[in-house]
């Protein structure tokens, strides 16, 4: 076997029997061991709230490694030495004598422990506390915090004071897996290491900028979860908001993780408040009702498994957001997100202005302005559309794709954002995590609009699944002479 390069670690899953342990964190951990065993006494602790067996347990992780892993991924070899690294507790987060059980699985000496918290965010506090009281946090302790964290601004403040009580900032990582992917860091060497690019990339020349998050699924068996969530919360709050900070950042200093950190923070706070007075007019509110998805029949989401069957939880939105400041003035970044659209999809669409004058012979309303296309999924890829001669005789224009993205050797796999992500935290970076500052800025941009919805009976607008979401999306560009990208049909 090679030499590790990682460095010994225990990591303890909180939440490690739960839909995103299995479904995302431990496929990761399996491709981190795949690319660089792990060293001999790394442990991989799996807290849940049920009783199982270890052998039970590792049963259900090697089924959905199976299903969830890309099928080149998978080898039984691996999978026997990745194994014998995970273990099985079973806590009850509120019993706080139920902790006593994770001290065997604690190594006694210096290596980092990384407390992973991927339940529920209310049983954040609670976890740290129990955590603390055992003196289970070392100094080179890491706690992970899953998103989204808290409710709204004030339950988001409640946690970090929990937290705070027992970890200091710089052990704290809040985890939002959009930022993981390869694309968006990409993102930061276009703009920052291109003169090409950050030239253009302001109000001068830039029409608008769109960011959606788009699924074709529905809630699936998360109903109850979606209850309390909703798409605002799921989504806008976290990976739109990170997103649209990493478009329109001012160039950091440095790569420090303080500094990128400080520049997304500027534009959390230059965003313009929504308030009641324009909530209605840039904020579209959406619910999908039965319809069919890839030929599908679907259900509504008032019909589904744990759903209020008059339910008013938006599983949809779409906003105009504006950003007060020098380089942003009047340039509108429209944000959408929604469940059971026609496709799964994640774009970034930078629009650019038109030419001021056209004079070739292809009809100019015909032809495309420049765009630059940002996909994270399902593939990552960066185009940018421009303007070509076509071939042969004459001067006629056609829009060409140039494509800007990372070029992959051979058939080596792009690592998963959670692979990076989950390496960081065990070596100590929080460049790609957000700062307690952030997310409650982040909170407090949305706060009012969670209040707005809460305080009127108006059910959101529906749209039939399958469909780009409400009429309403559709007006809020049309009012300003654009269109949403649909990308590749
Ligand atoms: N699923 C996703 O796609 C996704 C994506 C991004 C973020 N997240 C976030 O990740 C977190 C976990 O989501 P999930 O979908 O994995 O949830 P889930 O499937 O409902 O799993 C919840 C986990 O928490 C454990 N748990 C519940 N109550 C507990 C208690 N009192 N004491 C100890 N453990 C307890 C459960 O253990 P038992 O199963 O043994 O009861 C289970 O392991 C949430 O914060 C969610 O917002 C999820």
């Amino acid at each position: 076997m090679k030499e590790s390069g990682n460095p010994l670690f225990d990591f303890i899953l909180f939440g490690g029997s739960g839909d995103l342990a299995l479904r995302k964190l431990l496929p990761a951990l399996y491709h981190v061991y795949r690319s660089n065993p792990f060293q001999p006494g790394t442990r991989v602790v799996c807290v849940g709230r049920s009783l199982t067996r270890r052998d039970v347990f590792l049963e259900r992780v090697e089924a959905k490694l199976q299903q969830y892993l890309p099928v080149e991924s998978w080898d039984e070899v691996s999978w026997q030495q990745f194994s014998k690294h995970l273990h099985y507790v079973s806590i009850d987060a509120h019993k706080s004598e139920s902790y006593r059980a994770l001290r065997e699985h604690l190594s006694s000496d210096q290596r980092p422990r990384v407390f992973y918290f991927s339940t529920h965010s209310s049983l954040y506090g609670q976890i740290a506390s129990s955590l603390g009281s055992h003196d289970f946090i070392t100094p080179s302790s890491r706690v992970v915090l899953e998103k989204p964290i808290g409710r709204n601004l004030a339950s988001a403040q409640t946690i970090s004071g929990q937290m705070s009580n027992y970890f200091t900032e710089s052990q704290i990582y809040r985890i939002d897996h959009y930022l993981g992917k390869e694309t968006v860091q990409n993102l930061l060497v276009l703009r920052f290491a291109n003169p090409l690019f950050e030239s253009l990339w302001n109000h001068h020349y830039i029409d608008h900028i769109q960011i959606s998050v788009s699924e074709s699924i529905g809630v699936e068996s998360r109903g109850e979860f979606y209850e309390e969530t909703g798409a605002l919360r799921d989504i806008v709050q976290n990976h739109l908001l990170q997103m649209l900070c990493i478009v329109a950042m001012e160039p950091p200093s440095n790569l420090d993780p303080d500094r990128i950190r400080d520049e997304k923070l500027k534009v959390l706070r230059s965003l313009r408040p929504l308030q009641d007075g324009n909530i209605n007019h840039q904020v579209v509110r959406g619910q999908y009702t039965a319809g069919i998805v890839d030929g599908k029949e679907c259900l509504g989401y008032c019909e589904e498994e744990g759903v209020s069957d008059s339910s008013n939880v938006e599983t949809f939105v779409a906003l105009k957001v504006l950003i007060d400041n020098m380089r942003w003035s009047g340039v509108p970044f429209y944000l959408r997100t929604g469940k059971r659209l026609p496709r799964r999809s994640c774009e970034i669409v930078v629009q650019f202005k038109e030419i001021p004058h056209w004079i070739f012979a292809t009809a100019k309303g015909q032809m495309m302005n420049n765009q630059l296309v940002i996909t994270l999924q399902p593939n990552e890829s960066i185009t940018l559309k421009l303007c070509g001669k076509r071939l042969g005789p004459g001067m006629d224009v056609r829009t060409i794709d140039l494509n800007l993205s990372p070029s992959v050797r051979g058939n080596k796999r792009s690592p998963e954002a959670y692979e990076r992500l989950l390496l960081d935290v065990v070596n100590g970076d929080q460049t790609l995590f957000l700062r307690q500052d952030e997310l409650e800025e982040a909170w407090s941009w949305v706060d009012p609009i969670l209040q707005h919805w809460e305080s009127t009976s108006a059910p959101p607008e529906y749209y039939a699944a399958g469909t780009w979401g409400p009429a309403g999306a559709t007006l809020l560009l049309a009012q300003d002479g654009s269109v949403w990208y649909e990308g590749v049909k």
